[in-house]
């Protein structure tokens, strides 16, 4: 079995169905916290019918409990919009059943489409583009890949307003993923379409269904260089994974995302540690954030927004860099200063969004292990 942290051992679509529902809990409270909020718009446009045969919820459902539970917790909710959509007429009739036998929240609408996701992603992308003080939350959780393209993902983002979360079913992707060129026929063209985009100055090799989501991840933060990315594994079974891609063009709804997925990760057993003496983890995407962050301080005078931002975008939260740097700290290997160059409060590293926002020049970094 693989040891790779962020991947979960549930069944598979209970396992997307936590980790979508998870994140939506999370994160609705937030949006309407900001009091600017009017409207969020969820798309799920592949939706499925919304329950299973054996009673599982699916994400329709998941998303309208999430919901419920955040309108009786919260007076401010913003109103919610809900857009269901599925190619399948028969799922689509389904659908509509369940949803007419469940009680929706009186500030939540849902509209149901019978489309192909490929025809509404202009039409969406358009009203995404026209919103004012609204968010959109776009969901996609296609059978396959062969629909997914980055440039309609961009598209969802272009205006910074919304967040995209995306499935991937990795297994079946990886399988013909180091292909020589001349093997590749027109059957394959999708999938190397969908890594042209991503590996604009080639293709690299893959060891691992792992290494292939990580590489795909770095590609796409060096494609998208102005959005964060991050991925949630679900390992279906040994070695068998399918990948949540996470795309905002938003810090803190990218924290927010990022708690999700460790806390989840803790539920697991998984929690982060610092070991001193080497990694931190045994997985292969997150082994080396003390040396990127040893790296990146080591590269210019860094201050407390500049840590913030760098580890959301390495894929750690703030509680990990200062874990990190409190331990450089009691080792003596770390100078925290004031502004003015005067030393700084011991333990106090001011790495929140908060600060990012209105003090992000409070303190700065000095490491150097030969300082003492
Ligand atoms: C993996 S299932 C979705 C499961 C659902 N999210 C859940 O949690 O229950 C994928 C769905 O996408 C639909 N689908 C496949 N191709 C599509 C397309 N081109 N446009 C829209 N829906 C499509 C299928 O009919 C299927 O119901």
């Amino acid at each position: 079995m693989s040891n790779d942290t962020h991947k979960l051992m549930l069944d598979h679509s209970q396992a997307k169905v936590k980790l979508y529902g998870s994140y939506l809990a999370k994160y609705l409270p937030i949006i309407s916290q900001d009091r600017h909020t009017t409207n969020i718009h969820l798309y799920d446009l592949f939706s499925g019918e919304g329950i299973y045969e054996n009673g599982d919820k699916g994400s329709p459902l998941i998303a309208i409990d999430k919901i419920s539970s955040c309108y009786a917790s919260n007076n401010n909710m913003p109103k919610i919009n809900i857009t269901f959509n599925d190619i399948n007429s028969e799922v689509i009739a389904k659908l509509k059943t369940t949803i007419d036998n469940t009680q929706l929240p009186t500030n939540c609408t849902v509209r149901i489409f019978n489309k192909n996701y490929l025809d509404l992603v202009s039409e969406i992308s358009s009203e995404i583009t026209a919103f004012k003080n609204e968010k959109a939350i776009v969901f996609l959780d296609p059978k396959g890949y062969k629909e997914i393209s980055i440039a309609d993902i961009k598209a969802f983002l272009a205006v910074g307003k919304s967040e995209v979360l995306v499935f991937l079913p990795i297994r079946d992707m990886y399988r013909f993923a180091n292909m020589e060129s001349e093997n590749i026929s027109a059957g394959h063209e999708p999938l190397y379409k969908f890594m042209d985009e991503i590996f604009p100055t080639g293709i690299p090799k893959f060891e691992s269904q792992p290494d292939y989501i990580h590489k795909i991840k770095e590609g796409l933060k060096n494609i998208l260089p102005e959005y964060f990315v991050d991925t949630f594994m679900l390992e279906r079974e040994p070695g068998q994974f399918f990948a949540l891609f996470f795309f905002t063009g938003h810090i803190y709804g990218f924290e927010k995302m990022l708690e999700t997925k460790w806390d989840i990760d803790k539920e697991q057993g998984r929690a982060f540690r610092y070991e001193q003496s080497g990694t931190m983890f045994s997985g292969t995407e997150v082994l080396d954030f003390p040396k990127k962050l040893e790296d990146y301080i080591c590269s210019g005078r860094k201050y407390n927004g500049d840590v913030y931002y760098f580890s959301l975008h390495e894929g750690f939260l703030p509680r990990h860099a200062n874990e990190v740097l409190r331990n450089w700290q009691e080792q003596d290997i770390l100078n925290v200063l004031n502004a003015d160059g005067s030393a700084g409060r011991k333990k106090a590293f001011y790495i929140t969004y908060q600060e990012y926002k209105s003090e992000p020049r409070k303190i700065y970094f000095n490491y150097n292990p030969t300082l003492f």
